[in-house]
């Protein structure tokens, strides 16, 4: 590689796998990091110790000139260190230790200091860098959390010598976050009287300041995390009251579909699995069902298809499309279902319910489980995403390279991962539905059970899915041929 092409990226995430995870911003910020590290990039991926994460497991260790700092976010002050530890597969990580913000009872709070949690990790982040003499050309910024980032470096840091060079990306991951908080605590970002003009008034005046809008305003550039979500965003109906930012900032707005990191996500590796299969060997997949059904206490039948659902209950998802959807389909045909997830209450109480009305046909396990998460993967026929929108989503590519077929709605990642099966060509790798609303979740669920009944097409829309690549090298490539750009 020409050394003048090696970046230096400051990678900021709130979340790491497998370190700290709610969901998929956790996968990709270390799947990205590592893809860019064994690309022979220099990135330092920055994110907050929360007290939850096993410092020994991932051998972290203070770094010596980062240690009792001292950082002042509105009127509190803080001392943080800096630990660097290690991801497996050996990406280094340099984790943001602040008792005072980090040592709470989950990863995100409804605290009133939430705000100030994520502004000092930013701040913390990009004091490190200063302190290790290290210049970042890049300043990835993932989400909310580190979005103001780009605000700050033309404001607070503008002088640093340091950041000359540096310019800012922000990737936007859900755009259903945003971090908004009251406009009183704009005067946390310590901005001169000068620089306040740069804030956002029309939220202001409306009592609100939102930290992914002044990202949007503020980065060099901004992606999302497929190309269709690209586009939906700068809808009113996606764009979650942003569309407006983001159409004036079209010029920089980009879509790069997540790539799967192999190693993790891979039945003929996967380390939660006692037996490995690829496409030639699909009878070991059938026997890691039939284990599976057995240990859910599920009807045995080998003939009925498995459903599985693996997600953060949230409104995104979509699953109050399963209401009247999936009681009907369950008393019409032979299908057994099993979902792991935890999230708002209405949809727990759903899934609950329906796991006691259809005993030995639904299961579902209320939690956080990544053991049982891979075995869904690998024992179900199919797995359902009828998500209301869809940055990107994991889980039907985890999905496609697990032979298991994924039931999605046309929307965003899952519009750009997922093609309808056509029966004539044997062209397509699931099964996709347009509109939102349950009876088109029903035909999906439908025409899923009929192709399962025939046995060539489906093993060719298995095959057709397991032959897909999305490996992180692609994304990987696609994120750097952006930074050049910058
Ligand atoms: P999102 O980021 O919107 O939650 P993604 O599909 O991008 O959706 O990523 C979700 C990730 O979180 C996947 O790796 C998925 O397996 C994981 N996940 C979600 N809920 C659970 C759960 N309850 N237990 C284990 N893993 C989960
Ligand atoms: C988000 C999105 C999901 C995406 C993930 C990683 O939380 O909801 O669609 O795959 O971030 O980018």
């Amino acid at each position: 590689m020409n050394p003048q092409k090696r970046y230096a990226v400051c990678m900021l995430a709130a979340e790491v796998a497998p370190l700290s995870k709610t969901g998929g911003l956790a996968d990709v910020a270390a799947a990205l990091s590592k893809a860019l590290v064994a690309a022979g990039h220099d990135v330092r991926l920055f994110t907050p110790a929360y007290s939850s994460i096993d410092r020994a497991a991932c051998a972290a260790r203070a770094v010596p000139n980062l240690q009792k700092l001292r950082l002042t976010v509105g009127a509190r002050a803080f001392v943080f260190s800096v630990l660097r530890g290690k991801l497996p597969g050996g990406t280094p990580v340099f984790l943001v230790d602040c008792p005072a913000l980090f040592a709470r009872a989950s990863i995100y709070t409804s605290d009133a200091d939430e705000h100030v949690r994520f502004i000092a990790f930013t701040r913390a982040a990009l004091m490190a860098c200063g302190e290790m003499r290290w210049a970042p050309r890049i300043v990835h910024c993932n989400d909310w959390h580190t979005a103001f980032a780009p605000l700050l470096l033309r404001t607070v840091l503008k002088d640093e010598p340091l950041f000359a060079t540096t310019s800012t990306l922000l990737t936007i991951h859900n755009i259903g976050y945003q971090g908004i908080f009251a406009a009183s605590q704009a005067k946390d970002l310590g901005l001169a009287p000068g620089a306040t003009p740069l804030l956002y008034s029309p939220d202001l005046a409306a009592g609100q300041i939102n930290a992914l809008r002044h990202g949007i305003l503020y980065a060099d550039a901004i992606n999302t995390v497929s190309p269709t979500y690209a586009r939906e965003i700068c809808t009113s109906e996606y764009g979650m009251g942003l569309d407006d930012s983001l159409r004036v900032r079209s010029q920089d707005l980009s879509g790069i579909l997540n790539g799967v990191d192999y190693e993790e996500w891979d039945p003929r590796i996967d380390r939660y699995l006692p037996t490995h299969y690829d496409p030639a060997h699909l009878a070991v997949k059938t026997r890691l069902k039939a284990a599976f059904v057995a240990r859910l206490g599920l009807d045995p039948d080998p003939a009925i298809p498995l459903a599985g659902v693996v997600s953060r209950l949230a409104t995104q998802k979509g699953f109050e499309l399963m209401y009247e959807t999936l009681p009907r389909v369950l008393s019409q045909r032979a299908l057994n279902f099993v979902v792991l997830g935890a999230g708002e209450t209405q949809y727990e109480e759903f899934f609950s319910a329906l796991a006691l009305r259809y005993p030995g046909r639904v299961h579902f396990h209320q939690g956080y489980d990544e053991e049982l998460a891979h075995w869904i993967e690998a024992a179900s026929d199919l797995f359902l995403m009828p998500s209301r929108y869809e940055p990107c989503g994991l889980n039907q590519m985890y999905s496609l390279r697990y032979g298991t077929v994924p039931v999605v709605r046309r929307t965003g990642g899952l519009a750009d991962s997922v093609r309808h099966f056509n029966p004539e060509d044997g062209t397509g790798t699931g099964v996709v539905f347009n509109d939102f609303d349950g009876p088109a979740l029903e035909w999906a669920l439908n025409t899923t059970l009929d192709l399962y009944a025939q046995p060539a097409p489906w093993a060719r829309v298995v095959r057709n899915g397991m032959e897909c690549d999305f490996s992180w090298q692609r994304a990987a490539s696609e994120y750097l041929a952006l930074y050049a750009r910058l």
